[in-house]
Parts: structure tokens; C-alpha cells; sequence
């Protein structure tokens, strides 16, 4: 088999790819054909060493994948070879096969292909967390999504418009602001050229109700700023690299709500309502009532490069590695 290892923390050109033999299942366990594996920003920051969890190397990056049964071990009935699968395993997802704990596992429901499964799990239920866990959104109200084309945010589009809201997007280049009109975005920001603050007010009528940001950096502020009556900011990532600092007037006015969203944590302290949380997302794709773009598909061997046009800001929409 063979999968990506980090041997060192550093720049994604230092991961390296390596063969070896496979792990055949033990009791309980199953061999998977992994068919796509996800990326996700966190990724870089595992292989940088600066994620909050850090994790000694070697390692194999990769949090989620979705793939096919090859081989059962002992003790194993509730799948079969053939069955197609996915996992949120937070790392080792980067490789062409896995041998898990079926407890680790989940059936992909009929009409997801494996390819978009391997891109949902860590960006669908983040925004799903957000909207229906740690806050809420109302039919008629307006989101406005920051970093709108990335993973996160064009989940969170999906997401917020499923539950009947309008969504502003806001992102670096006209390419990527058509992505995020094209899952659903009914207006546009350029928020490196434009004004964010008076943009998002204009578009909504007076104001904003709640903002997606996974971004960080000074778009927060502005982003706060654009709330009206009873916002809500939803402080998910800082994919720019810089932590912003609020003034806490600007939450005090107009009765608005800073709330602090770390779905990863969460899921892991709390596997069943997770497994529900991911039930009810999963469901939604199924049904049609959520639009999972189609990832764009890269190597296994183009690891490193991918990590590396993330952090390079080149990436549009989610990226999977097809072994
Ligand atoms: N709290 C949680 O539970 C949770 C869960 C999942 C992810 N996250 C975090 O959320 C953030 C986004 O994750 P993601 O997977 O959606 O990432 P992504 O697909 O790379 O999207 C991040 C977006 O941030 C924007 N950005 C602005 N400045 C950037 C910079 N200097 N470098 C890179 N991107 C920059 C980019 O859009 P523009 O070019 O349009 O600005 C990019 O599309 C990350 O910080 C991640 O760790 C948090």
C-alpha cells in the first residue's frame, strides 16, 4: 500500500510518499480501497506543527476519506466486502488503503458519490454545527459567509440557504465569488477591494443577521461591524493567519453575539451526538436539500502541492486525493 507520510513538521514539499505492506484486519476491523480522500486547511497545520493539537511525527496527514470494503476480520458482520464507507479518522486518511475499527466507519448513503463523501465530513458539519448547534438562522435572514469559496465557506452557503436563509459571499478573486454564487450566493463581495462593512450593510437592507468566518484577519471587524440588531458572529478559523482582537463595544451595541465554534473538539467529546450531527447531514445530501460541490480531484503523490496552493490561497472549493 502506499500513503503519505510527514516526517518532520515544515513545509508541505517535505511530505513524502511511501510503500509498504498492507495491515490485513483484526477482529473487528475492516481493509478499505480508499476511493478519495479529503483536504482540509488543518492538514497544512498538522504538517507546519503550529494546529493546537500537534502530532509527533511520522505521521499520515488526512482527517476524512471515503472508500470501498476490501477484506473483513474476525467477528465482523455488519459490513462486507464491497460496501462503500467513509471516516472521519482526523489523521492517516492519506493513503491508498486503511485498515479501521468498524466502529470508525459509516455506510455512504445511495446517490453521494465516494468522491464528494470524502470532501463533506469536517467542512458540512462545521457549518452545520454552526447554524443549527451554536446558533441558529431564521427563513429570510441574511448570512454572510467570508473565505465563500473555500471549504467552509461554500458548505456553509449550502448550509444556510438549505435553512431557507440569504447568504452574501465574500472572497478574494471574481473566480472564486462566482463559485460561491454558483452554491447559491445571491450577492458578491470582493472584501480585499470593497468596502466589507458598508458592502454587507447595503446588500442586507441596514445590516447583516449572522457571519460565517473562518477567516480571522482584519475582515472580522468589519464583518462585526455589518450585524445589525441581534447578530451573531460565528468565529470558526483563522485561515488568514492572523487572530483578530474585538473592541467589545462593538458586541455590546445592538445586542450583538460573538459565539466560538470548535466542532472538532466537540465531536470528539461527544461521539454520539456527532454521529447524529453527521446522520442529519448526510440525510440533507441525500434528500437534495444540500449541494456538496464536486471536489476537484488530485494524485496522492500531489499531497504535498495541494497543501501547499491552499496556503498559497489558490485552491477553489474542496480538493480530494484519488489514490
Ligand atoms: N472551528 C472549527 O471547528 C473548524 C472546522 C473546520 C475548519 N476550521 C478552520 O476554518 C478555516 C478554513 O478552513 P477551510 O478548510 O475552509 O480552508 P480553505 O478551504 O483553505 O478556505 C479558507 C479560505 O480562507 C481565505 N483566506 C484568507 N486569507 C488566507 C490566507 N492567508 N491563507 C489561506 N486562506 C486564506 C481563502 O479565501 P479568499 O482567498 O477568498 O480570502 C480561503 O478560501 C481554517 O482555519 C480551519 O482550520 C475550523
Amino acid at each position: 500500500m502506499r500513503r503519505v507520510v510527514c516526517r518532520q513538521w515544515g513545509e508541505p514539499e517535505l511530505l513524502e510518499v511511501v510503500e509498504e505492506d498492507s495491515t490485513p484486519p483484526g477482529p473487528g476491523q475492516v481493509r478499505v480501497a480508499v476511493d478519495a480522500a479529503g483536504v482540509n486547511f488543518v492538514d497544512g497545520l498538522f504538517v507546519a506543527g503550529t494546529y493546537q493539537i500537534k502530532v509527533p511525527p511520522p505521521f499520515t496527514p488526512g482527517s476524512e476519506l471515503a472508500g470501498t470494503v476490501v477484506e473483513i476480520g474476525d467477528g465482523v458482520t455488519d459490513l462486507a466486502a464491497g460496501d462503500r464507507v467513509l471516516s472521519s479518522l482526523g489523521l492517516g486518511a492519506w493513503a491508498d488503503e486503511v485498515t479501521v475499527d468498524t466502529a470508525r466507519l459509516i455506510r455512504v448513503p445511495d446517490g453521494i458519490e465516494n468522491t464528494v463523501a470524502a470532501a463533506i465530513v469536517q467542512s458540512y458539519c462545521t457549518a452545520w454545527f454552526t447554524l443549527t448547534r451554536r446558533t441558529s438562522v431564521e427563513p429570510g435572514e441574511v448570512v454572510l459567509v467570508l473565505g465563500a469559496a473555500g471549504g467552509v465557506g461554500l458548505a456553509a452557503i449550502d448550509v444556510a440557504r438549505g435553512l431557507g436563509a440569504t447568504v452574501i459571499a465574500a472572497a478574494s478573486t471574481p473566480d472564486k465569488l462566482a463559485d460561491a454564487t454558483a452554491q447559491g450566493a445571491s450577492a458578491a463581495i470582493a472584501y480585499e477591494d470593497e468596502d466589507l462593512k458598508a458592502r454587507a450593510r447595503e446588500i442586507g437592507g441596514g445590516g447583516v443577521d449572522v457571519v460565517i468566518d473562518p477567516v480571522g484577519g482584519d475582515h472580522t471587524e468589519a464583518a462585526l461591524r455589518a450585524l445589525r440588531r441581534g447578530g451573531r458572529l460565528a468565529v470558526i478559523g483563522f485561515a488568514a493567519g492572523i487572530i483578530p482582537r474585538l473592541p467589545a463595544n462593538q458586541v455590546l451595541l445592538n445586542n450583538r453575539t460573538v459565539v466560538g465554534v470548535d466542532w472538532g473538539a466537540w465531536a470528539m467529546a461527544n461521539g454520539a451526538e456527532q454521529a447524529a450531527l453527521l446522520d442529519e447531514v448526510l440525510t440533507a445530501v441525500a434528500d437534495g436539500r444540500l449541494h456538496p460541490p464536486e471536489p476537484t480531484r488530485r494524485p496522492l503523490a500531489e499531497a504535498g502541492s495541494v497543501v501547499r496552493d491552499l496556503l498559497d490561497r489558490k485552491v477553489r472549493g474542496k480538493v480530494v486525493l484519488v489514490p
